[in-house]
């Protein structure tokens, strides 16, 4: 049969096309999608040129996707959707540490880690990092594992440079003591640009926007009977933290870097004296009052 397609009648042609999904859901995301898409192009008007390179921006951003790069990931970052995608699971109860992006650099396993441990495995480490894991209602969460990941100060990860920087350089998995209490030594991030080499980093710069990313360490905070969070603790003192190129910044996760002068107490965390420390609680909602909220 003939659907006589035109601006006007294409949108509900497409739809109708569709109608015979058997799975509900899917059915109702690509009707959504079409609805969505063609408002798109009717509001942009593009031309046939236009649309061709549109077809062979996303072809690119495919190309440059492998087991280490994943392009796609990277347009979903830069355009917000990554956040918001985010923000829609993570609807947590006032008082619980905030979700951000996961990002792409937690593509392998933290070595698991005595607590106080000294992630940086090259340059010395005279930043102490701690805090509890807790619980909305204030109590500790004692056993709660904190997987931790960051960049160096020059702002690269190990995977960045593997012929250069250590394996699992700056990475660790702890376990919070009976009081949830966490700490360890690291060494303070620099903030660092997104891979930036191929499309994504071009729609960047034809948008007059820059690459970078505000310093921050890399949290996943859990427990059983909690909900994990994946967060990042911000260093108040970095640029970027206004104009983070993927949208992940909260103003509750910025954390400023404390000058301690306390030998006994830097002799406990095994650097010299002073030495910069950065507080950082985890606080936890229990799967129960998530369930709540979602109700
Ligand atoms: C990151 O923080 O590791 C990151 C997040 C999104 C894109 C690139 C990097
Ligand atoms: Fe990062």
């Amino acid at each position: 049969m003939a659907t006589d397609f035109s601006e006007t009648t294409a949108t509900e042609a497409v739809v109708q096309s569709f109608s015979g999904t058997r799975d509900e859901r899917l059915r109702q995301i690509l009707t959504s999608l079409t609805v969505h898409l063609h408002d798109f192009v009717r509001d942009i008007e593009p031309t046939q040129r236009e649309w061709e390179q549109s077809i062979e921006f996303l072809t690119e951003v495919g190309h440059m996707c492998d087991n280490v790069r994943q392009e796609f990931i990277l347009l979903s970052d830069v355009l917000g959707v990554s956040m918001l995608v985010d923000a829609i699971n993570n609807r947590k109860p006032v008082g619980a540490t905030e979700s951000t992006v996961l990002g792409p650099f937690h593509m392998v396993d933290s070595p698991e880690s005595e607590l106080g441990a000294n992630i940086a495995l090259t340059g010395d480490a005279t930043c102490v990092v701690r805090g509890t894991v807790r619980s909305v209602d204030s109590s500790a969460v004692p056993g709660a594992v904190v997987d931790v990941w960051q960049a160096d100060e020059a702002g690269y990860y190990d995977v960045q440079q593997p012929d250069l920087i250590p394996d699992r350089n700056l990475r660790g998995l702890f376990t919070a003591d009976g009081e949830g209490q966490f700490w360890f030594r690291t060494v303070i991030p620099k903030f660092y640009p997104i891979p930036a080499d191929g499309p994504v980093g071009r729609l960047l710069s034809a948008s007059g926007r820059h690459p970078y990313r505000p310093a921050h360490i890399h949290f996943i905070g859990g427990a059983e009977g909690y909900s994990p969070v994946t967060t990042h603790l911000f260093i108040e003192s970095s640029p970027y933290l206004d104009d983070d190129t993927v949208f992940g910044v909260k103003k509750s996760l910025v954390r400023p870097v404390l000058q301690v002068d306390d030998p006994e107490l830097a002799e406990r965390y095994g650097v010299p004296n002073p030495f910069d420390l950065i507080e950082f609680d985890i606080v936890l909602d229990a799967i129960a009052e998530s369930a709540e909220v979602g109700a």
